[in-house]
């Protein structure tokens, strides 16, 4: 049976719609909203008018570029949470509308299952590069940081997860107070690679068990640069580079630490990296040493797969659709969920 998925995902800031077809993606479209670059972080009200304004273009250049017919499609799936409530409404009541008029069944996604389940999008009927279960998946994002273990396509456990902020807020974060403007986590990334990432000492956590925490390393960077900038104004800019690669490194170090850890409990070498902070070049660059070291198999998402995207959204529903896990029209999404 033949089966033509539409995937819509509205949960943060990125517009996005998808078609998969029996696994294999023909189309994702992506509207990025450039609207809150101005506010240094993203403001929900401006974030769901402006995914009412995109999300018919956006699903209708998806349709066409899968060069299918609305007719075609078996369900539509769509991103329920977690994320801004204002900004799920809006792909959550498009989907309703949009299956409601075709008379074909809605798929709820969790949005952090179709971050994992991204490492499942084929881009072509020889793509085999997937995972096999059960392995394990560091979620890093903007606001989550998890390791999570990945037993099936539905079931999937968080065995460790940030207890205060994520890495991408502390990317973030420590980048806004350096002026370098939102989202600082690619900025800090392209400024570290002409630094040293050992000319600053930064503080590491120590928590007990998988779970992470990024808001010491947060403080002891504010300390720092409120400290030297205290003696010299211009520090910053001087230092940036050492600033950001002393950053980066320190992130990376303690997010591999707990997930070498994890890997070596559980006996598990399969390992996949997801979310917006897996674009990181030290994130990669340290999964692929860890392959080298550990025997890790890895798995590193494409980049235009990293950031929201509606083809995870689409995969899931797939997998979902393929189990008969349907919801109901009266669904009403969710600002947070878990797992
Ligand atoms: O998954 P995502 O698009 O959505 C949210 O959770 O919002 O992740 C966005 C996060 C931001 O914190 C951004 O700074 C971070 O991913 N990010 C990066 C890089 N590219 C995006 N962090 C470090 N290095 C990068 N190259």
């Amino acid at each position: 049976m033949d089966i033509t998925i539409l995937g819509v995902e509205s949960s943060c800031d990125d517009t996005s719609a998808a078609v998969i077809h029996n696994g294999v993606m023909l189309s994702n479209v992506i509207a990025s909203q450039a609207v809150h670059e101005a506010y240094g972080g993203v403001v929900p009200e401006l974030a769901s008018r402006a995914h009412q304004q995109n999300i018919v273009p956006v699903v209708s250049e998806a349709i066409k570029r899968a060069g299918i017919a609305k007719t075609d499609l078996s369900a539509i799936a769509f991103t329920r949470g977690p994320g801004l409530m204002g900004s799920l409404l809006v792909g959550t009541s498009f989907a309703k509308g949009l299956a409601s008029s075709l008379q074909i069944p809605m798929v709820d996604v969790n949005h952090l299952q179709a971050h994992v389940l991204a490492h499942f999008i084929k881009e072509n009927d020889n793509d085999k590069n997937q995972p096999s279960f059960p392995f394990l998946c560091l979620l890093v994002s903007g606001g989550n940081s998890q390791i999570i273990l990945v037993k099936s396509y539905n079931e999937m456990q968080v065995i460790g997860q940030t207890i205060d902020d994520a890495a991408g807020e502390a990317f973030d974060k420590c980048a806004k107070v350096m002026g370098l403007g939102y989202p600082g986590g690619p900025v800090v990334d392209r400024l570290a690679k002409e630094g040293d990432p050992k000319s600053f000492k930064l503080s590491r956590p120590h928590i007990a068990g998988y779970d992470y925490s990024f808001s010491g390393l947060k403080t002891s960077f504010l300390y720092l640069l409120r400290d030297a900038v205290v003696k010299d104004v211009d520090f910053v800019e001087k230092r940036k580079n050492d600033l950001c690669a002393s950053l980066q490194y320190t992130i990376v170090e303690i997010l591999m630490d707990k997930l070498r850890k994890a890997a070596k409990d559980l006996g598990i070498n399969e390992v996949a990296v997801a979310g917006g902070v897996s674009a990181n070049s030290a994130v990669r660059k340290a999964f692929e040493e860890h392959a080298e070291k550990f025997g890790w198999k890895i798995h590193l998402p494409k980049f235009s797969f990293t950031t929201d995207n509606a083809a995870m959204v689409a995969i899931t529903g797939y997998y979902k659709y393929k189990d008969k896990d349907f919801c109901d029209f009266n669904a009403a999404p969710f600002a947070r969920v878990t797992l």
